[in-house]
């Protein structure tokens, strides 16, 4: 079958279109034909051997899909053939078909369109686990970083359905659009020297939670303006820059910081993570999620799709159709 190969760590470019052997479906696994991937950030970082996953070469890198479930392993009753699905798989998305665990799919409704539902899986049960790590609840208020991204923006609104009060951060205007639309209560540049004292002006007695996709100098600013008994929520790195803080920090302040890992949750706790997504894809039939796309590609097109992730050019998820 048609698939991107990465045979070489490196950027989009080193990225080959070729074959690769069709998946075998195993004991409580569907295998679904794909119709639409969805771009992820941390895809940049697999093939560039930088993420925390390094699957040996050559492989086929793709972490998000959404399309209709082809073959069904044993103990997949829960699933039916024909049925419209999306899922995160570790890898192997960007080829015609794939192979998932159940805990890692979610059963889309036939009204959704499959372009749509592959901008859902990765950013929607990332956001929901790291907004149940933090522990976010009605009336706290929360500062998200990269907040116009695919995760930041699923963040906006399931912080919202929590009741939340939403301080998005977000380098441009078109991506402020965004974060509005998705019902962010007020906006702060991610471009600010400020950042610490532009929250202070918004939150003066420090806010309750960070959701922090970005690191660096957003982690440690932010950081600055945690209330008591405040958590942040580590969830990646896309400055490229790891912070590093001295742990009394959190001691004299009362404070947590807590990571969140979506992809290792899928391994460790599967239940923690299948049991989300009925309530998350009902969410998304009454659309009360609406994932952002930001453009659709065709399969050939998909280097330059991961090369305008990269060169921050995108805001909510470029998808492949
Ligand atoms: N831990 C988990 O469970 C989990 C799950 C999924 C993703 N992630 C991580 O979360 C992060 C965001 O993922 P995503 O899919 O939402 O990516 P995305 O759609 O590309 O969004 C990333 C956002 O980060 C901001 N950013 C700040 N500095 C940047 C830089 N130097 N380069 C690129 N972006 C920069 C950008 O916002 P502005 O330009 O508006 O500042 C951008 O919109 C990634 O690090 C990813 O690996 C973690």
């Amino acid at each position: 079958m048609r698939a991107w190969n990465c045979v070489t760590w490196g950027g989009p470019g080193h990225l080959k279109l070729g074959t690769t052997p069709e998946p075998e479906c195993g004991d409580g696994e569907v295998e679904i034909t794909v119709k639409a991937c969805g771009i992820n950030f941390a895809d940049l970082l697999m093939i560039s051997g930088q993420f925390q996953v390094r699957p040996e070469l050559p492989f086929v890198p793709g972490m998000e899909v959404a399309g209709r479930i082809t073959r069904l392993g044993p103990g997949c009753e829960a699933f039916s053939l024909g049925q419209k699905a999306a899922a995160y798989v570790r890898h192997g998305g960007y080829a015609e078909k794939v192979v998932a665990p159940i805990a890692q799919v979610a059963a889309i409704p036939e009204s959704i369109q499959l372009e749509v539902a592959a901008a859902f899986p990765v950013s929607y049960g990332s956001a929901e686990l790291a907004l149940d790590r933090a522990g976010l609840s009605a009336n706290e208020i929360v500062v998200i970083g990269g907040a116009a991204g695919a995760v930041g923006s699923a963040c906006i609104e399931l912080a919202k359905q929590r009741g939340a009060v939403v301080i998005a951060c977000v380098g441009d205007d078109a991506k402020e659009k965004i974060a509005r639309a998705c019902g962010a209560d007020q906006i702060i540049s991610s471009h600010s020297r400020r950042l610490y004292e532009d929250l202070r002006e918004v939150a003066p007695d420090g806010v309750d939670v960070i959701i922090d996709p970005v690191g660096g100098i957003f982690f440690e600013e932010t950081l600055r303006a945690l209330g008591y008994g405040g958590r942040i929520v580590s969830l990646g790195f896309a400055s490229g820059k790891i912070p590093s803080i001295r742990a009394n920090h959190f001691l004299v302040r009362h404070q947590s910081l807590v990571g969140s890992s979506f992809g290792l949750t899928c391994v460790k706790d599967p239940g923690r993570i299948s049991a989300r997504w009925p309530q998350l894809s009902a969410m998304l039939e009454a659309g009360q999620i609406k994932p952002r796309i930001s453009q659709t590609r065709s399969f050939a097109e998909l280097p330059k799709a991961l090369q305008m992730l990269k060169d921050r050019k995108v805001a909510g998820r470029i998808v492949i159709s």
